[in-house]
């Protein structure tokens, strides 16, 4: 990371396996945070997601997800998913926080932990050593974990249509990527706010406004 002014702004992650209700649930964050004031001002929030979240990033993206017959290695997948973080970070993520704007991001590194620490089974030193290389200091302030049963996520995944590459994987792959999330979230729990995405929508919305209220003051 370039920058080396300190961040004003709030860097919030969305994270879980597929099918989770990520976007219903960012939904609800983005109207909760446009409709607050601080000192008196509106926050500027900038949207954006991983991989991907600049023109480059989603051509990494393409590349990550599209099924092809050539195997990918779970070190080529790795290194694509910070060569794409580095550009997101350098281009939108950190410009952002240090004009005091929030970000709001569907997904981040956690995601590496989960899907290609203990999905693919990379050691989390080597995950660690490309956090620091790629991000310096920069984590999220709060990152929200929506968790629910894996079977539960991928019929909602696979009702939406077609499966990307990713989500071609076996259910055992999505059991281990649930199970590093929970490792994430008991390695920093100040940082994590769990969600049960298994209730109905209103409770899931009730839970993400007391999050955000005890977190973020909103
Ligand atoms: P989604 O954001 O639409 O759920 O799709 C992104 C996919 O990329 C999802 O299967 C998780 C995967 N992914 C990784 O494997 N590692 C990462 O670091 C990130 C950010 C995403």
């Amino acid at each position: 990371m370039s920058a080396a002014q300190p961040l004003k702004g709030r860097f919030i992650t969305v994270e879980g396996t597929e099918g989770v209700g990520k976007s219903t649930n960012i939904a609800f964050i983005k109207k909760r945070i446009e409709s607050a004031c601080i000192g008196g001002e509106k926050i500027e929030l900038v949207m954006t997601r991983e991989p991907g979240g600049t023109e480059l990033a989603e051509e990494i993206r393409q590349i990550l997800l599209t099924p092809r017959s050539e195997t990918m290695s779970v070190d080529t997948e790795l290194l694509l998913v910070f060569a794409a973080r580095a550009q997101h970070i350098n281009s939108v993520i950190a410009p952002a926080l240090a004009r005091g704007a929030w970000v709001l991001s569907d997904r981040f590194t956690d995601a590496t932990y989960a899907y290609q620490g203990y999905g693919r089974g990379i050691d989390i030193t080597r995950i660690r050593q490309l956090e620091s290389f790629v991000q310096g200091d920069l984590r999220p302030d709060l990152t929200l974990l929506l968790d629910a049963p894996v079977e539960l996520g991928l019929a909602r995944a696979s009702a939406r249509g077609e499966l990307d590459r990713i989500e071609l994987e076996k259910k055992c792959f999505f059991e281990k990527v649930r199970a590093g999330y929970a490792a994430q979230m008991q390695r920093e729990p100040e940082r994590f706010s769990l969600v049960d995405a298994t209730q109905n929508l209103c409770d899931v919305k009730n839970q993400v406004h007391r999050i955000l209220a005890d977190k973020l003051g909103l």
